[in-house]
């Protein structure tokens, strides 16, 4: 182990020189039981953010960011998310004929986007489980990761901030944020050492640490970009006491043999799989509207006055 670690001493002797990540993987499988009953029959990643499923804005950030090819891994009652991405024709004919232009144009480009690939989580064994499920998607490639429920809002994409970071290093880059003390038993938390402005260098990585135990306030969220090292790992890692098999698990068994990057990324995240943040991510999006602005303000503050 000891000997791959000083091979991959510099980048040059990265083992992917690949230098555009074009692939990635978006685990969508969970269960959603903290929204329930909400996602009883409809996938929390089908919940509109204002006018978009939560997951089309994830799968827009992988598009902006140069990313060609998306393996969904879906489970039972998922099946929502490939009908919105396929071709819906009978809808676009209906469209056509009533000369709606600009919705017909809508729903094209949602199945014209990217090419996506489907994959079955056959049991919902964890987000580590889930990311196993795209070893043969992924092949010999490095590829990103992104969460079906996480929406990361900033003009430069979070996965494009984390892909700078990989043409420097050519290593594993997670995404990082701040959070509250009392949230650690929520997150997988890095122990960083500070390289540079929001830039940190993986010590060590605890997965759900009450907040006594807790390395620092640096947890991880909804997007990495990981190479296929990890699929050897996440094999060997057995499910915590959740039962779950938990990906910060196998990268910290990969930190200890390969360097792993996080980075602090600048943009506003909602976890859409928690009811607050859904709520606060849909006023977010709806007062981007300019249509909707003005009037939303006013009922907000109707119904706060009384
Ligand atoms: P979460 O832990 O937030 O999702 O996983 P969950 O298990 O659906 O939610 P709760 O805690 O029960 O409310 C983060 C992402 O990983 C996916 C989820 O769909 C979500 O997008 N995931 C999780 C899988 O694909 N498979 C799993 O077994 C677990």
């Amino acid at each position: 182990m000891k000997k791959r670690l000083s091979k991959l001493k510099s980048p040059a002797d990265c083992r992917y020189p690949l230098k555009q990540i074009t692939k990635a993987v978006v685990p969508a499988a969970g269960l959603g039981t903290r929204f329930l009953p909400a996602t009883k029959a409809q996938p929390k990643e089908m919940l509109p953010i204002y006018d978009k499923p939560a997951i089309q804005y994830v799968i827009e950030e992988a598009v902006a960011a140069g990313i060609r090819d998306i393996l969904v891994v879906t489970g039972r009652g998922k099946q929502a998310i490939e009908n919105h991405f396929d071709r819906s024709i009978e809808l676009e004919e209906n469209l056509k004929s009533q000369g709606k232009r600009i919705a017909l144009q809508t729903v094209r480009e949602i199945s014209d986007m990217v090419n996506l690939h489907y994959v079955r989580q056959k049991e919902a064994r964890g987000l580590g489980h889930a990311v196993l499920c795209a070893k043969s998607f992924v092949g010999n490639e490095p590829f990103a990761v992104f969460l079906g429920d996480d929406i990361i809002d900033h003009p430069r994409p979070a996965i494009m901030q984390l892909m700078k970071i990989w043409e420097k290093y050519q290593a594993p880059v997670l995404a990082v944020e701040e959070i509250p003390r009392a949230r650690t038993k929520a997150y997988g938390i890095i122990k960083p050492e500070v390289i540079s402005n929001r830039l940190y260098k993986v010590l060590d990585l605890i997965e759900k640490p009450s907040s006594s135990q807790a390395p620092s306030r640096l947890g991880i969220v909804g997007r990495y970009l990981l190479t296929p090292d990890i699929f050897g790992f996440l094999e060997k890692t057995r499910p915590g006491t959740s039962g779950e098999i938990q990906l910060t698990d196998a990268l910290r068994r990969l930190n200890r043999c390969h360097p792993v990057y996080a980075w602090q990324f600048e943009g506003r995240r909602h976890d859409i799989g928690n009811k607050l943040e859904f709520v606060k991510a849909t006023l977010a999006y709806a007062l981007k509207d300019k249509s909707a602005r003005e009037p939303l303000l006013n009922y907000l503050r109707d119904i706060t006055s009384s």
